[in-house]
């Protein structure tokens, strides 16, 4: 099996959103193994978006990420399930995303994006280290 991570965004909590997405992901097939609503602090963003800290964005980003909880969580699928992750999450803009994604059909604009999903095997083994150090 194979693992990724996976955060249903504040925005996402907030618009009582958590349960029709997790839903999304267990109608697939996968399997939730950890899963935590958490207040995200600034520490464990810059480790989380490391590759973002220095870019314009990132302060906003931030923000977002911190204002009110987050659903952290892992999901188990067959190979790859970052990718059939990815695939159901959208483009990252949700105006651009297809309707049927949980972007396209949840959001409307680039700040408030609803997930966020491993990007590669390697990043999920890297996210899942600093949200669930234990599993
Ligand atoms: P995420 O990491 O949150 O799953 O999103 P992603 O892979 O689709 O996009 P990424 O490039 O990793 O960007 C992380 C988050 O930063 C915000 N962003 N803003 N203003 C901008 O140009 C810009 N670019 C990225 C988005 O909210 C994105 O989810
Ligand atoms: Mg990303």
């Amino acid at each position: 099996m194979n693992r990724t991570f996976v955060i249903c965004k504040p925005d996402a909590v907030e618009r009582g959103l958590v349960g029709r997405i997790v839903s999304r992901f267990e109608d697939k097939g996968l399997t939730i193994v950890a899963a935590e609503l958490r207040q995200l602090d600034d520490a464990t963003l810059d480790k989380h978006y490391e590759e973002h800290v220095d870019k314009g964005f990132y302060p906003d980003l931030k923000a977002f990420m911190s204002r009110s909880p987050a659903m952290v969580m892992v999901l188990e699928g067959p190979d790859d399930t970052y990718a059939i992750v990815r695939s159901m999450m959208g483009a990252t803009n949700p105006a651009e995303s297809p309707a049927g994604t949980i972007r396209g059909d949840f959001g409307t604009i680039m700040t408030e994006n609803l997930v966020h999903g491993s990007d590669s095997n390697e990043s999920a083994a890297r996210e899942i280290g600093i949200f669930f150090p234990n599993l």
